[in-house]
Parts: structure tokens; C-alpha cells; sequence
């Protein structure tokens, strides 16, 4: 019999390529830049399994379109609003994700945006590199503590709650919010669990940790910017759409708030003449929060895993849609 057919959307870490390699004959799409949706549905006619990332576009149509024959969808991160799990959960189609590798790795870069943010730090590398540092300077850029200081935490799942570990050892007041908190951890981290709004009125640094869903669409907009402290920090390392863009610029360029630290945007990437771009109190990185050498590579372990159950019509040891078994 001949080995399952499947396609990986991206160069992935090489030891999950040779995970999937062992399993199947796999065609990985070579480009820095993601396949055209057209080559996914021309691929996905013939494909077993398909191994997909956030950066891949996986609807109804598509999904439609590979019929009978695709047994899984393995993607390579925690996040999946880019699939309509609806769709596949109706086909039968099993969705694989990778949680709990990246908590730690994310939640390290939330924390550097933060410290980043708070203590000018890319501020101060202009400042040399442009040959300004004359001298040492008694008012030199002068940040602001991150000890002592109040952490909003917008959701406090494995991501939240680890932020907050951090928080705690910087002896942060930490404030949380989540729809489903989780009592008990908030108060074994120290964490006083509060309203919506009670959080954005009060932190001076506000983190965000929700996934994309309808509901948190533009979570962030004009209302909730002005219900926030003139000084508070905004750091969004979950889903770009969960800030509205056009009150993130208005709110920083009228200094509603201080300063924005993103490792995500909407769009993706953003564009070279967004406004705020033009901002010297955003900091916008390019969607590396997860990205270490040990956790990528453990993501695409995790990859190839799920992979491979679907493929030999095992239960994914990570499945998004676990209802595809009932
Ligand atoms: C995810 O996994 O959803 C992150 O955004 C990328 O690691």
C-alpha cells in the first residue's frame, strides 16, 4: 500500500518534517511566504492529511473541497481562528494544535514587551546607535517601575496565569479578568480576579490573553481606551483583531495611553504605511512571542504527533474538535 500523501504549508523545524517524513510522502511548500489559497485547494484534492499554520486560510470551501479522503488537519500553533473547525467537526475531519509548549516561551516575550515598554528600552538603542548619549544623564530617559505597579490580565488561561506568575515575582498588584476564571488559580497566584472594566481602569499595564472569537473581536476599542489610565502600557501577544487598529493609533497619537508594545497586528503583516508605524509609542514586532529554537521545535513534534494518529485514524493526542469522535 502506498504511503498517505500530505502536504506541510511551510519549511517547518526539521526534526518535525523527519516525524512526518517517517509517516508519509510529504510535499513541503518551499516559499518564506505562505501558499495561495488556490495551490492549498488544488493541493488538498489528494491529500490524507494537510499540516497547516495560522498563516493558512482553511474554510468551508477548502474543506469541502478535499472530500472524503483528507483524514486530518494538523496545525502548527495553539491558535486556530483560521479554520472553520465548525466545518471540519461536520465533515468528520479531526484538527490537531499544539497547547502547553509555548505557554512559558509566550508569556517570557509578553513579559519582555512590558519590561521593554516600561524602561525605553528600544528607545535607548535608537538613542545610542544615532550618537546622542553625550553623557550620563540625571533625567536620561527616565522609565517607569515595573515593581510596585498594577498588571490587567485580559483572560487567565495557561498564557494569563503564567504572566502572572512572572508578575508575581516582580511583586506586581496583579488584577485578572476572564469569563471563565478560574478562582482557585487566581487566588493561588495571587491574582484578584475583577470585572472588565474594573481591570482596564486600573492597570498600568495591560496584557492580553484571549483567543480570537467573535466575542473578542475588537475587544479592545475607543470605549475601553477611555476607561484606561493616561499612562497605562497596552502589550497584545495574542490575535491582532482583538484591538481595534483605528483606536489603538487614535488612542496613542491623543496619548489616551502611553504606549503599545504588539507582537500581532491586524493585518498580518501589517503594512509598510500603516500610521502606526509612525508612532514612537508602538512597538511592533513581527509575531515572534512563541519563537525559541526548543519551543518551535516541540511545536512541530507536535505537529508530526497528531499528524500521525489522524493518519492512521488514532485520536490526535491534541485535537481542537474532540466531538468528531462521539
Ligand atoms: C499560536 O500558536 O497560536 C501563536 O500565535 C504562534 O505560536
Amino acid at each position: 500500500m502506498s504511503n498517505p500523501k500530505v502536504f506541510v504549508s511551510r519549511i517547518i523545524p526539521e526534526q518535525g518534517l523527519e516525524m512526518i517524513g517517517e509517516v508519509a510522502e510529504i510535499e513541503v511548500w518551499q516559499d518564506e511566504l505562505p501558499p495561495p489559497y488556490d495551490v492549498l485547494l488544488d493541493q488538498v484534492r489528494s491529500l490524507d492529511g494537510l499540516v497547516c499554520l495560522l498563516t493558512d486560510r482553511i474554510d468551508e470551501e477548502l474543506l469541502q473541497t478535499a472530500g472524503n479522503r483528507l483524514k486530518v488537519i494538523s496545525q502548527m500553533a495553539v491558535g486556530f481562528d483560521n479554520i472553520d473547525v465548525a466545518t471540519a467537526t461536520k465533515l468528520g475531519i479531526p484538527v490537531g494544535n499544539t497547547p502547553g509548549v509555548l505557554t512559558d516561551t509566550t508569556a517570557d516575550f509578553a513579559f519582555t514587551l512590558l519590561m521593554s515598554a516600561a524602561r525605553r528600552v528600544v528607545e535607548g538603542e535608537r538613542f545610542v546607535k544615532a550618537g546622542r548619549w553625550k553623557t550620563w544623564g540625571p533625567t536620561l530617559l527616565m522609565g517607569h517601575d515595573i515593581h510596585g505597579a498594577t498588571l490587567g490580565l485580559i483572560g487567565f488561561g495557561r498564557i494569563g496565569r503564567a504572566m502572572a506568575k512572572r508578575a508575581a515575582g516582580f511583586d506586581m498588584r496583579i488584577l485578572c479578568y476572564d469569563p471563565f476564571i478560574d478562582e482557585d488559580a487566581a487566588r493561588e497566584l495571587g491574582a484578584e480576579s475583577c470585572p472588565f472594566e474594573a481591570v482596564l481602569a486600573e492597570a498600568d499595564f495591560l496584557t492580553l490573553h484571549v483567543s480570537l472569537t467573535a466575542d473578542t473581536h475588537n475587544l479592545i476599542g475607543k470605549r475601553e481606551f477611555e476607561m484606561m489610565k493616561r499612562t497605562c502600557v497596552l502589550i497584545n501577544s495574542s490575535r491582532g483583531p482583538v484591538v481595534d487598529p483605528k483606536a489603538l493609533y487614535n488612542a496613542l497619537s491623543n496619548s489616551d495611553i502611553a504606549y503599545a508594545a504588539l507582537d500581532v497586528t491586524e493585518p498580518e503583516p501589517i503594512s509598510t504605511d500603516d500610521p502606526l508605524l509612525t508612532l514612537d509609542n508602538c512597538l511592533i514586532v513581527p509575531h515572534i512571542a512563541s519563537s525559541s529554537v526548543a519551543t518551535r521545535t516541540k511545536m512541530a513534534t507536535m505537529t508530526a504527533a497528531n499528524l500521525a494518529a489522524g493518519l492512521r485514524g488514532e485520536r490526535l493526542p491534541n485535537c481542537v474538535n474532540p466531538e468528531v469522535y462521539e
